[in-house]
C-alpha cells in the first residue's frame, strides 16, 4: 500500500488512446466511508478552462455516477494487463446489487479523502468542472443514437481538473 509518488504532468508519459481505450481504467468515487468503482474505456485527457483535465462519460444507470455527483470528485486508476479479469468483472456487475469490490479484492486508498484503487500503477485524482448529459439533439453523426442509445441510457460527460497524479 501507498508506494505512490506524486508527479507533475510533464513527467506523465502516456498515449491516451492506448491507456484508456486498450488498457482501460477504473473510475472510483465516494468517500472514506462508502465508495464504488467501475471500469471505463471511453474518455480522454486534455486541456480545458486553463487546466489539465480528464473527461469521462458515465451512463445514467451506473451506481458510480451517484457517488461522482454527490462528491464532485473521482479518481482514474490504471491497473494494466494483469488485472484484466478484475476490470472485466467490475465492468459487468453493479455495486448497487453486489459487494463487487470485496468480491474482486479491490484495495482502496485515499488522496485527500478521494478514493482510488491501490492496485493501480498510475492514478489521476479529478475534480469535476462540468457535467453535461448528452441528449439526442447533441449528436451530429447519423447512427450514434441508434447504435449506442437504443435503451435511452444516455451518458453524462464529465470534464474534470486533474488535481493530483500518483505513479509508482
Ligand atoms: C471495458 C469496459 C469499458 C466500459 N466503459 C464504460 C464507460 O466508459 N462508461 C460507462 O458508463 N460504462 C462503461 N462500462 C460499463 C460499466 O463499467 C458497468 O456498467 C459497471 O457494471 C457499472 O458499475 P456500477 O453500477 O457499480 O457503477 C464499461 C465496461 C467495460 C467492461
Amino acid at each position: 500500500m501507498h508506494q505512490f509518488q506524486g508527479v507533475t504532468s510533464d513527467l506523465l508519459e502516456c498515449n491516451p488512446f492506448e491507456k484508456i481505450g486498450k488498457e482501460w481504467m477504473l473510475v472510483t468515487a465516494g468517500n472514506e466511508e462508502k465508495a464504488n468503482t467501475m471500469t471505463a474505456s471511453w474518455g480522454g485527457l486534455g486541456v480545458m478552462w486553463g487546466k489539465n483535465v480528464a473527461y469521462v462519460v458515465i451512463r445514467q444507470s451506473r451506481y458510480t455516477k451517484e457517488f461522482i455527483d454527490k462528491e464532485g470528485t473521482f479518481s482514474l486508476s490504471f491497473l494494466g494487463e494483469n488485472h484484466r479479469n478484475m476490470m472485466k468483472y467490475l465492468g459487468s456487475v453493479s455495486g448497487r446489487t453486489e459487494d463487487k469490490m470485496r468480491e474482486a479484492n479491490v484495495e482502496l486508498d485515499y488522496e485527500k479523502g478521494i478514493p482510488y484503487v491501490d492496485q493501480g500503477n498510475l492514478v489521476l485524482i479529478c475534480k469535476v468542472m462540468s457535467a453535461t448529459k448528452l441528449q439526442p439533439s447533441d449528436f451530429r453523426q447519423e447512427g450514434l443514437e441508434k447504435q449506442w442509445y437504443s435503451d435511452k441510457d444516455y451518458h453524462t460527460l464529465y470534464i474534470a481538473e486533474i488535481t493530483d497524479i500518483l505513479a509508482r
